[in-house]
């Protein structure tokens, strides 16, 4: 499996982009290890009952801390099948009870209705992604009107020194924050440890 991502417009086949097999599973592991989300999941700030959306889950690190929030349903779309049975793998009950939902699909194609979640949100995958505005209008479709749509990548105020290596040029982050403002009503822009975060309101 390989994906283009509209960053570079090079085919990449990288675990962490297209997790794949056991390289994929290994890589899995380490971003569980590795991405950590405590503060980002404060800057959710997820009310009683609300409804979630995580697009390009991974091994499901947000997912986990998610379960512990107010949120009434837990949903996610990712494109690989390994990250699917790893993200899933803790959560059966949850999963059974119908409070967590997590399928296949992509930034471009969640399959989910119109305004359907309070907020969505991506960590670490914006700049895989093929298709920038495609993935855009797509999230902005799912967040319902006053809803908002997260997008994190690697960065933030005291970066590891993976995190310093894949952060994106300041071309590239005005490039997302800009595409955001031609769909939502507001957009902000956080620098949190070990993540730049543009927040915007739909
Ligand atoms: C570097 S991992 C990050 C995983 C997780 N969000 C984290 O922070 O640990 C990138 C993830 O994005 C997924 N991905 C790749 N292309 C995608 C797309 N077009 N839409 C959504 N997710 C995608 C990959 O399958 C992979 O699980």
């Amino acid at each position: 499996m390989s994906t283009t991502p509209w960053t570079t417009g090079k085919p990449t086949r990288s675990p962490f982009a297209t997790p794949t097999g056991l390289a994929g599973r290994l890589a899995g592991r380490l971003m569980l290890r590795l991405n950590r989300h405590q503060d980002l999941l404060q800057l959710l700030d997820i009310q009683d009952g609300e409804r979630i959306l995580e697009v390009g889950y991974g091994p499901g690190g947000l997912i986990r801390l998610l379960q512990w929030t107010h949120a009434t349903s837990i949903c996610g779309v990712d494109p690989s099948p390994e990250m699917l049975a790893q993200a899933a793998r803790p959560h059966g009950a949850a999963i059974a009870a119908g409070r967590v939902d997590l399928r296949l699909g992509t930034a471009d194609r969640t399959g989910f209705p119109d305004a359907e979640f309070d907020r969505v949100v991506s960590v670490n995958n914006v700049a895989i992604w093929p298709d920038l505005h495609a993935g855009l209008r797509e999230v902005h479709r799912v967040t319902r009107p006053g809803g908002r749509t997260v997008i994190a990548w690697h960065g933030g105020t005291r970066p590891s020194r993976i995190a310093r290596r894949l952060a994106l040029p300041e071309s590239v982050i005005a490039q997302i924050e800009n595409g955001l403002g031609d769909l939502f009503t507001r957009v902000t822009r956080h620098e949190l440890t070990a993540l730049t975060v543009l927040s915007a309101v739909r």
